[in-house]
């Protein structure tokens, strides 16, 4: 185990501890605690220090942790991946994106606790503070080429539904394409990127960003947002737990698309979607509608004035009209 996590796991239990009791734990001199320490406070760790008592940590602590979140991946996924988890990376899908082109596992997951340069669709910003949320992206084969991926990224945000609900999350939406919301508000997101085709495989890196333990935002968070604390508080939300989870469910739901396509899906969309019978409209084109659900390849129905029109994936997004 490295020092830092030591130091973290001792601090987890939210009690006091000497600077001597702490280095004597690590088998460190009182300097090297105190530059650990410091490694910490860096990212946003709230530690108390106080002259007398030592070093407490504030609030709780949520680690993410290796061992943990294998030992609670489904066997078949467990035989499928191998997993890397980071203490900060710029984005997993580019770390992801990287080791696909070095060769790479069947499936390879990786997780982090923050990232620096996050994306998220249309060229956004994904605000990805440490110790918060969850920033897990996994690169997967998929047989079928490009023409099968159309409504792949709406069956990821049902697998990711599946696992919060499996979890306790009660009302979870889906805002097409792939959106997860809670009351309105967003509490994670999607973000699928392409990597070419190989002997009629896709490489595909499928990123999920979830509002875990999040309080507060930076300025670059423009919409409405929730997190898994507020959206279930009677819930205790383990990072690893949703983590595994969301594996599972997402490397069962590809399968099953892979076998089967999105019409297998259609339903359990419709009946998640958030924006059913809306008045929407569309950006940057302004088309003014109501929301009628996806149709059998994923693609959404809005019904306009003019008749239904079908909006697929990347073109427009869609917005609520107040
Ligand atoms: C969106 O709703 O705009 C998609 C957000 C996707 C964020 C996740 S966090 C893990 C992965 N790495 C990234 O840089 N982005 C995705």
């Amino acid at each position: 185990m490295r020092k830092n996590q030591t130091l973290l796991s001792i601090l987890s239990d939210g009690e006091w501890h000497s600077g001597e009791a702490l280095a004597q734990s690590l088998g460190v001199s009182r300097t090297a605690v105190w530059k650990q320490l410091n490694r910490l406070i860096e990212p946003g760790l709230a530690i108390e220090r106080v002259r007398g008592k030592g070093y407490r940590l504030q609030g709780h602590l949520d680690l993410l942790d290796h061992d943990a979140i294998i030992s609670l991946l489904a066997d078949s996924a467990r035989r499928r991946a191998s997993l890397e988890v980071l203490d900060k990376v710029d984005s997993t899908n580019s770390r992801v994106m990287q080791f696909e082109r070095r060769g790479g596992d069947d499936v390879f997951i990786c997780v982090a606790d923050r990232q620096t340069q996050g994306r998220g669709r249309r060229g956004r910003v994904w605000s990805s503070p440490a110790g918060e949320n969850i920033y897990l992206s996994m690169g997967v084969r998929l047989q079928g080429g490009f023409s099968a991926l159309e409504g792949l990224s709406l069956v990821v945000g049902i697998a990711v539904c599946r696992a919060l609900e499996s979890l306790g999350l009660k009302g979870a939406a889906l805002k097409w394409p792939n959106d997860v919301l809670f009351n309105g508000c967003k509490l994670a997101g999607i973000l699928i990127e392409l990597q070419g085709e190989l002997e009629g495989a896709v490489r595909v890196i499928v990123g999920v960003g979830i509002n875990v333990h999040m309080d507060r935002v930076d300025a670059a968070v423009d919409q409405p947002w929730v997190s898994l604390d507020r959206a279930a508080p009677s819930v205790t939300w383990r990072r690893n737990e949703i983590i595994a989870e969301v594996v599972n469910q997402t490397l069962e739901a590809l399968a099953h698309f892979e076998r089967a396509g999105f019409t297998a899906f259609q339903d359990e969309w419709r009946a998640r979607d958030g924006l059913l019978g809306a008045s929407l409209h569309t950006e940057p084109e302004n088309l003014q509608g109501v929301g009628a659900g996806v149709d059998s390849a994923g693609a959404y129905l809005l019904d306009t004035a003019d008749g239904q029109v079908i909006i697929r994936a990347g073109e427009l997004s869609l917005r609520r009209s107040q």
